[in-house]
């Protein structure tokens, strides 16, 4: 299965900066087999789609979306408006969303679903608390994320759900979950695939991992059987640091 590294600039860049950023990246070497994304915020995917012009890496993201198609829904935008700006790959339910904005495990199901109808690949985010994980929940807390998240997304086709696994006391603390833990969890999460889409799809669905992923650790993550590629917030924000981690993720 190929690889993916996705960019997760969060509340960072506005136009001016994503243009800036996304012309320095262009600049980079990049390995070819792997799947590359940048997940920028709405109001610079305009200027992030004019500096890429018809270049498909990286694959154009976004980082959240709304389930319905239009209508009266103050501040919110539709899978067919991303698509307008070419946006193949859109993150839903980060932690910082549940948390923050108190997105809900039914919310990330309708986005994930809406995403998929319009040919969007969903990448949808889960992972517990240190809470949680000190009192032995992760597992339990991570397969009733998923299977929430998974039951009206389909398996197959162009547009088939990443499940990205981030737990969140992983997230920007530069403590990140040792490989063999994530990979734990990616089974976890691989239980419940086959559980809701049948066995075949255990291994046929992409599972990454995120949390303080940097060019010096990502090599660990992609060379785990089970751990697809990775999720890169912090170590996105600088286009050099982040071809760097793309380089090192698929090591010669
Ligand atoms: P981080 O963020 O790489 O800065 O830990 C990852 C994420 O939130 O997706």
């Amino acid at each position: 299965m190929r690889k993916v590294l996705i960019a997760n600039w969060k509340m960072y860049y506005g136009p001016v900066k994503a243009g800036a950023w996304v012309r320095a990246f262009r600049r980079e070497r990049l390995p070819k087999d792997i799947d590359i994304s940048i997940a920028v915020p709405f109001v610079s995917l305009a200027a992030a789609r004019a500096s890429l012009g018809r270049a498909t890496i990286p694959a154009l993201a976004a980082q959240d979306v709304f389930w319905e198609k239009e209508g009266a829904f103050t501040g919110e935008v539709s899978p067919s408006m991303l698509l307008e700006f070419g946006v193949s790959v859109c993150i839903v339910g980060h932690s910082e969303r549940r948390l923050l904005v108190g997105e809900t495990d039914e919310m990330v199901a309708k986005k994930a679903e809406a995403l998929q109808k319009a040919g969007i690949t969903p990448v949808i985010c889960v992972g517990e608390t240190e809470a949680q994980r000190k009192k032995g929940q992760a597992a339990k807390v991570v397969r009733a994320q998923v299977e929430a998240a998974i039951k009206d997304v389909k398996p197959d086709g162009k547009a088939a759900a990443i499940i990205a696994y981030e737990p969140i006391w992983a997230i920007g603390t530069g403590k990140p979950c040792r490989p063999v833990d994530a990979k734990e969890m990616h089974d976890v999460i691989r239980d419940v695939i086959a559980k809701v889409w049948g066995a075949r799809y255990r291994d046929d669905i992409r599972v990454i991992y995120g949390g303080s992923v940097n060019e010096r650790n990502v090599t660990e993550y992609t060379t785990t059987t089970g751990i697809d590629g990775a999720l890169v917030g912090s170590a996105s924000l600088d286009p050099r640091t982040f071809a760097l981690v793309c380089r090192a993720a698929v090591p010669a």
